[in-house]
């Protein structure tokens, strides 16, 4: 089977990702205000002043009517009968979703909705004191969402300059998932640098029955992602590869100001949308794809290539009944690169993935360990730009997957069952998505430099 067949196929049945963009002002205004978690005074935290702030920025997005999560947590009253299961649950991490070990790795991320240690003591103590709402005149003003209709980026960049659409499906109301792959030409007329990304499912029908989406861009042009390759696993999927991923609270992409994607005349979007029924018939569903251009005549400096490495391939995925396994896969780089993003894949039986960079120095440094892994939750963990990992040529990425066939892995449907790899969530995969921006040398020493220097003076 050829790799690009493999790709193709190797997508799970359930992808959740972290929003990216919605809502900004949330995560800047409060990140870093820690004055507003503080009760040093020794007065119990209450729901108004300290609690209602952290949900609006961690949890809302998500707990708000017509978004994932089974219920709102935006009031008081909603919040209540919750507040014994969301003490556990932040205490054990599973909420919200994310992750990624804190104790090893890059912790700075643009996404980054997890809880401080303080947040989570607050909420803890504030159950603890018998959940008091305090003086309502403390509660912060309601959170401002933005409408699933319109283009996010459109308050940035206008409407987009290409919109490329789906074929029209229909969801039946009841029976398997259904993986839709039309391929779409864009008629894009001359070459254009990519600035932005978003995929928009249509709503309300759509959002209700579209679990992940990923477009693929296929046009005329070679060894553009060959740059990455190992001597004995060098069927990487080429051409540009994938355009964006898009799963359910994930807006969309905007690339760093120095880098893009190039679409050229004679593109094709290769569309994957998983569908899932709902128990009601969704007629001729479309998903469209939203294209924001860099200004004519404005090249940015590097290219970024959104790329899967896979970790299963080569060793093959072989896990036996009531057993842990270890998968691995060496990836040495052939041109400078700053990696953006971490986003590991694998299904019920996945426990852990890592990032390890062994430098051409001999030096190793770990980049990043998702060690709580759950497979309903397909966490998208972008680098923050300041610590975007900057890696020469001939840095050698290692990926390692830990599968967990065992009883004691809970996610675990049959720890008697023998798993290989393969599509449905009781097979297995392991594979990592990464937004790869190649440098030239010169720049890519340039920003080593920078960061070196800024390192020195805030120590
Ligand atoms: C990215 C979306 C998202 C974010 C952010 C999020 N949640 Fe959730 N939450 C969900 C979904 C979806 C579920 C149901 C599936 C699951 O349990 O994983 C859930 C489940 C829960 C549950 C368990 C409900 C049950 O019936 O078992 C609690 C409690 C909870 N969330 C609290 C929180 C709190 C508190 C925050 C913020 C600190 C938060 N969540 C942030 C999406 C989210």
């Amino acid at each position: 089977m050829t790799t690009t067949l493999r790709m193709a196929r190797g997508v799970c049945l359930m992808l959740l990702a972290l929003p990216i963009t919605a809502p900004l002002a949330a995560q800047t205004t409060r990140e870093g205000s820690g004055s507003a978690y503080s009760h040093s005074d020794g007065a119990a935290p209450t729901f108004a002043k300290q609690i209602a702030p952290i949900l609006q920025a961690k949890c809302q997005v998500c707990h708000r009517p017509g978004s994932i999560a089974p219920m709102s947590l935006q009031t008081y009253d909603e919040v209540k009968p919750w507040a014994k299961l969301i003490k556990q649950r932040v205490q054990a991490r599973t909420m919200p979703p994310w992750h990624i070990d804190k104790t090893v790795g890059i912790q700075d991320f643009k996404n980054d909705r997890s809880l401080t240690d303080a947040e989570i003591a607050l909420i803890a103590d504030w159950v603890d004191a018998g959940i008091p709402l305090g003086d309502p005149k403390d509660m912060p003003a309601p959170m401002e969402w933005p409408d699933p209709k319109t283009w996010q980026f459109s308050k940035q960049f206008g409407e987009p300059d290409l919109i490329v659409k789906s074929k029209p499906y229909t969801v039946m109301s009841s029976g398997q998932d259904k993986w839709w792959r039309p391929l779409v030409e864009t008629g894009v007329t001359e070459p254009r640098w990519v600035r932005a990304i978003e995929v928009k499912p249509s709503v309300p029908n759509g959002r209700r029955v579209v679990h992940h989406v990923l477009t693929t861009l296929e046009q005329p042009e070679e060894g553009v992602t060959n740059l990455a390759s190992t001597a004995e696993h060098s069927g990487m999927p080429m051409g540009p590869g994938l355009f964006m991923e898009w799963a359910v609270g994930k807006t969309g992409e905007l690339f760093p100001e120095d880098a893009g994607k190039l679409i050229l005349p004679g593109s094709r979007i290769r569309w994957e949308v998983h569908y899932y029924a709902i128990g009601q018939e969704i007629k001729d569903d479309v998903v469209e794809l939203g294209v924001w251009y860099y200004p004519k005549g404005y090249e940015p400096k590097n290219r970024t290539i959104l790329r899967m490495f896979n970790v299963a391939e080569g060793s093959e995925l072989d896990i036996p009944p009531n057993a842990e396994s270890m998968t691995q896969n060496f990836y040495v780089l052939q041109a400078p690169a700053r990696l953006e993003n971490f986003q590991p894949h694998m299904h019920m039986r996945g426990k852990a993935l890592s990032l390890e960079a062994i430098y051409p120095d001999g030096r190793k440094e770990q980049l990043s360990l998702v060690s709580n892994f759950q497979w309903r939750w397909h966490v998208n963990y972008i680098y923050a730009e300041k610590s975007a990992p900057l890696l020469p040529k001939g840095t050698t990425l290692v990926f390692t997957a830990w599968h967990d066939n065992t009883s004691k892995n809970p996610n675990n449907p049959d720890p008697t069952q023998w798993v290989g790899w393969g599509d449905r969530t009781i097979d297995e995969m392991a594979h990592v998505w990464v937004d790869v921006t190649y440098l030239e040398q010169d720049d890519f020493d340039k920003q080593l430099a920078a960061r070196k220097a800024k390192k020195t003076t805030s120590n």
